[in-house]
């Protein structure tokens, strides 16, 4: 079957999150079970910089805000994607500096209403026909609020392809204006409640829900949650009313790039066969050794408490900074603190920092060494979300022996079991789970899997059970095979 997968990011040429990583490791694990599959991206700059073959393969005539624009599509047979990769060449929207989202002062471009509907078009012309890529997929999938016009401008056309809309985050629902979307000459019939319009606005990520074939988020979990006011983000009633066609397929991981036993970032490798005690101490060591703390013997006994992520609401930064005193004043432990995001809760942590110089090692910014690193040295990853659709990095923590401390939301509940009695007899134990999203509780399991920590024989079952996890992407990508084989 050909697939067309169109989304705003896709790593290693551009990455702000797990999207990035998604958009990298289905469409390779949907080609190794035979499928014909290629990427579309925007023609950010950052992308073009990264590639060095790429022919002009066509012209689009897309219609904009304020103008029509003459857009180049780009293909590469660039192996960074290891599929085929398409790019939407509108210089004047996305041959910009920084991230593809926000401008490098750090607000959001103002006319990304423009810049994705401009991409969600292209995408539709280019897939409704072979005229340019004398390739026409037989099923569009997209993804995110970035590409959620796309399923709904697919239905403008005849003999278009079959669309899937994934929804991996729908707290970003890509709302705007309704003076934008008279800007954005968009059938005036979508301005209705059963169509784009969003109290009072519209969301583009609604068009996704409304006209796709099938949607899917990226957990079972969070399918069910969000139909419910609580993790709903408002969308709740309209994904009930699609319930038939909404399902949740867990997110795998890539098993070559996240691998211990040969991961380039790490100074020693280990896998659960091999030397993972020795292994994971070499690890902490050199990361305390790059962080500037001269590690010992003490310090290598003593616990290594690891977070990666955005510092914003969602990833419970706020649970962390409460418990970061309690811990640190009443144990022998360690912080280690990778990210970047909101301002607040970046002054928040080095604050913290300061005060605890040498044992809460912290680093604002973005770093995919650093980020490998800590899942190698640390010895307890935290990951307390308030929601959390799927989360990659608990998954990368179990396959790297380090057992993740989750709060049991959409996909943290659907990957980690909780170290209890029961389960650690049973050796099916992989982590802590703790169920109300607060400092108390949190800090009460944090205590209890410290606890644990100093009792090295459940402790190493833990550790090899977690690793033997297996959440590589064969079945969830059999399982969007069946999806589009239904639609197409
Ligand atoms: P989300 O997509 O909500 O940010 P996920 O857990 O699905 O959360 O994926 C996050 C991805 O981004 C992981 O690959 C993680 O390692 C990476 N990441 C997040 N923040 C950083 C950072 N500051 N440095 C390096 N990698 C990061
Ligand atoms: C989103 C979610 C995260 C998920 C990722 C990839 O950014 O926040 O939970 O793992 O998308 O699907």
């Amino acid at each position: 079957m050909k697939i067309l997968f169109a989304a705003s990011e896709a790593y290693p040429l551009v990455k702000t999150g797990g999207l990035g990583d998604v958009i990298h490791a289905l469409p390779r694990a949907l080609q190794q079970q035979g499928q014909d599959v290629r990427v579309i991206l925007p023609a950010y700059r950052l992308v073009l910089e990264q590639i060095s073959d790429m022919r002009i393969a066509g012209w689009l005539r897309v219609q904009g805000a304020s103008r029509i624009h003459d857009v180049r599509i780009l293909e590469t047979r660039d192996h960074h994607l290891g599929v085929p990769l398409l790019l939407v060449d509108a210089p004047d929207l996305f041959d910009r500096p920084g991230s593809p989202y926000v401008h490098p002062d750090g607000y959001n471009w103002h006319d990304n209403a423009d810049r994705f509907s401009v991409f969600s078009r292209a995408v539709a012309q280019l897939a409704s026909s072979s005229d340019i890529l004398d390739w026409k997929p037989d099923v569009v999938h997209a993804h995110d609020w970035q590409t959620g016009l796309l399923p709904a401008l697919l239905k403008l056309v005849p003999d278009a392809p079959a669309s899937v809309y994934t929804i991996h985050n729908l707290s970003y629902s890509g709302v705007f204006s309704h003076e934008e979307f008279s800007h954005l000459h968009l059938p005036s019939e979508w301005w209705s409640a059963e169509a784009l319009e969003f109290f009072g606005n519209f969301s583009m990520l609604k068009g996704g829900i409304v006209f796709a074939d099938r949607v899917t988020t990226v957990s079972p979990t969070y399918a069910q949650e969000i139909q419910t006011p609580g993790f709903g983000y408002g969308f709740d009633g309209v994904l009930r009313a699609h319930a038939h066609k909404l399902s949740g397929i867990l997110n795998g991981i890539d098993q070559d790039i996240w691998n211990p036993a040969t991961d380039h970032y790490l100074p020693e490798h280990y896998s659960v066969k091999h030397r993972y005690l020795a292994g994971k101490r070499a690890n902490k060591q050199k990361l305390l050794e790059q962080l500037g703390v001269d590690a010992g013997d003490k310090d290598l006994d003593s616990p290594l408490l690891g977070f990666i992520g955005r510092l914003v609401e969602q990833k419970g930064v706020d649970l962390i900074l409460e418990v970061i005193p309690h811990i640190l004043d009443n144990h022998n432990a360690r912080f280690v603190i990778l990210g970047s995001g909101e301002q607040h809760f970046e002054n928040a942590l080095r604050e913290l920092a300061a005060l605890y110089p040498q044992r809460l090692l912290l680093t604002l910014g973005y770093s995919e060494e650093l980020a490998h690193r800590i899942e190698a040295g640390a010895d307890i990853f935290l990951m307390p979300s308030r929601f959390e659709p799927c989360g990659l990095n608990q998954m990368y923590s179990l396959r790297y022996g380090t057992p993740p401390l989750v709060h049991h939301v959409g996909g943290l509940a659907d990957t980690v079991t909780d170290a209890n009695t029961e389960n650690l007899k049973n050796d099916t134990a992989t982590g802590f789970v703790f169920h109300e999203p607060n400092a108390a509780t949190m800090l009460a399991t944090l205590e209890r899997a410290l606890d644990l920590y100093h009792h090295p024989k459940p402790w190493h079952q833990l550790v090899r059970t977690a690793m033997s996890q297996d959440f590589g992407w064969t079945k969830s990508a059999a399982k969007y095979i069946s999806l589009y084989e239904e639609i197409s």
